[in-house]
C-alpha cells in the first residue's frame, strides 16, 4: 500500500507509539484487502466500550494508548457502555462502575467523545458520500443504506486506529464498484410492524451473509429500516442494502421473502411464553419519534409490580424529549441513556425473561444475557409490562 512520507514516519514511530500501533493496524488491514492507499475520514465510531465485554486486558491496552499520546484526529464517538448514570450504578458493585468509568475516561483522554450511543447519526448526521470508519454493525448498515455514507464494517481495533490516524484504508465499501447490489430480493409480504421489519432482516441476514441486496417492495420509515438493517447485520454480515433500484437486472440472483419466512423467524425468536421480567425498547437506541410513540402509548397507564420497562436512547435524544420522558417515568418506566440490555448484566438484576420489539436483541439475548426472550411489537410489549 502506498504511504505518504508522513504516514511512513508515523509507521516508523516518529509520531509516538499510539500512532505507530494504529498505523500498523491500518496497513495490515489495507494489505490484506488490497487497498492502494489510506483516505481521510469524516468520523470514526467506536465499539468496544462496555466493561461487560471488554474485560481488564483491554483496559490495559487503552491505558497504554492514552498515556503514550493517542489522540483522535477526527470526530470520534463511542458506542454504549455497561451502565447508565442514574439507575444501574446503584444496582451493581462499585468495582463495575469504577472500571466502566475508567474505560470512558481513557477514551476521553484520546479525545474520543463519550456519546455512548449506537445511533451517533442522530447527534451529528454525516452527509451522503462522506467516508467514515464506523464499528457497530447496526450503525454501519444504517449509515451506508439510509444515510448513503461510505463505511466498511470496522472492528473495535480498526475503528480506534482510524480515529487516531484520521484515515482508513481505501477498500471495500469505500469504492463505488464494491457498492453495487449483487442479489435481488422480492418482498412477497407486507411488513406491518417494526418486528416484521426486524424478522425480515434476520431472515435475509442468514440467507445472504455479506451480499448486497436490493429489496424490491421495501417502503419502510427510517426507524423501520433501522430495525431491518440492525437485524440483517446480526444474523449475517450485511453492511449495505438498497430499498429500491432503478431497474431489475436479469443477470442477478433473485430470491424472495414470504409471510411464512417472517412467521418462522418470529417463532424462533420467542423462547418463552412466560410474562417478562423486563421489557426493553431501544435497540438500536430510540429516535425522537420512537420515544414519542412509547410515551403516547403509555399515557395513563402503569407498569405492573415485579416488572421493569426500559427505554434506551442517547442523552442527546433524551434531552430533546423531556415531556415524553416525563410521561414514561410517571408510568413507572425508565428512560436509560449510555447503555442497553445486551451490554449490561440484566441477569444480575433478576431478569430471566425478556420481551423486546428488537429482532437484534431477541437474536442475541439468549446467548449474551442467558435469558429467555419474546419478540413482540411495541403495543404488545407495553401490554405485557403494564397492569392496565
Ligand atoms: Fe445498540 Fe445495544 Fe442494540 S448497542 S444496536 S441497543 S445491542
Amino acid at each position: 500500500m502506498y504511504l505518504t512520507k508522513q504516514e511512513e514516519r508515523m509507521l516508523d514511530g516518529e509520531y509516538g507509539w499510539a500512532n505507530q500501533v494504529s498505523m500498523k493496524i491500518l496497513v495490515r488491514l489495507g494489505d490484506l484487502f488490497g487497498a492502494k492507499r489510506l483516505i481521510p475520514i469524516q468520523s470514526a465510531h467506536l465499539s468496544g466500550v462496555s466493561y461487560k465485554h471488554l474485560g481488564d486486558a483491554a483496559i490495559e491496552f487503552l491505558n497504554e494508548l492514552a498515556t503514550q499520546g493517542g489522540k483522535a484526529e477526527t470526530l470520534a464517538t463511542l458506542n454504549p457502555s455497561s451502565l447508565d448514570q442514574q439507575i444501574l450504578p446503584k444496582r451493581y458493585s462499585k468495582e463495575r462502575s469504577a472500571k466502566q468509568g475508567e474505560i470512558i475516561e481513557l477514551y476521553g483522554k484520546m479525545r474520543i467523545q463519550p456519546t455512548l450511543t449506537c445511533t451517533p447519526y442522530y447527534l451529528q448526521t454525516p452527509k451522503a458520500g462522506q467516508h467514515l470508519a464506523w464499528a457497530e454493525s447496526s450503525a454501519v448498515v444504517y449509515a451506508n443504506s439510509v444515510l448513503k455514507t461510505w463505511t466498511n464494517r470496522e472492528g473495535a481495533p480498526s475503528a480506534l486506529a482510524a480515529a487516531l490516524v484520521g484515515k482508513t484504508p481505501n477498500y471495500g465499501l469505500h469504492q463505488s464498484e464494491n457498492r453495487q447490489p449483487n442479489v435481488q430480493v422480492k418482498l412477497e409480504t407486507e411488513p406491518q410492524t417494526e418486528t416484521d421489519y426486524g424478522a425480515i432482516g434476520i431472515h435475509l441476514g442468514k440467507l445472504l451473509k455479506d451480499k448486497i441486496p436490493t429489496i424490491f417492495g421495501l417502503r419502510g420509515s427510517d426507524d423501520e429500516l433501522k430495525q431491518l438493517g440492525a437485524a440483517m447485520a446480526s444474523s449475517g454480515m450485511t453492511a449495505l442494502f438498497y430499498a429500491e433500484a432503478p431497474s431489475k437486472s436479469e443477470k442477478l440472483e433473485t430470491t424472495s421473502v414470504e409471510a411464512k419466512d417472517v412467521e418462522q423467524v418470529m417463532s424462533s425468536l420467542c423462547t418463552t411464553d412466560q410474562t417478562p421480567d423486563l421489557v426493553f425498547i431501544g435497540c438500536p437506541h430510540c429516535s425522537i419519534n420512537e420515544v414519542k410513540k412509547v410515551a403516547q402509548a403509555l399515557e395513563g397507564r402503569k407498569v405492573r409490580k415485579n416488572a421493569e420497562l426500559w427505554i434506551c436512547t442517547s442523552r442527546y435524544v433524551k434531552e430533546r424529549v423531556k415531556n415524553y420522558v416525563g410521561v414514561i417515568e410517571r408510568a413507572g418506566g425508565h428512560v436509560l441513556c449510555d447503555t442497553c440490555v445486551l451490554v449490561t448484566w440484566i441477569k444480575d438484576l433478576g431478569a430471566d425473561t425478556l420481551m423486546t420489539n428488537s429482532a437484534k436483541t431477541a437474536f442475541y439475548a439468549p446467548t449474551l444475557n442467558e435469558v429467555d426472550v419474546t419478540l413482540k411489537p411495541l403495543n404488545k410489549c407495553l401490554k405485557a409490562v403494564c397492569r392496565n
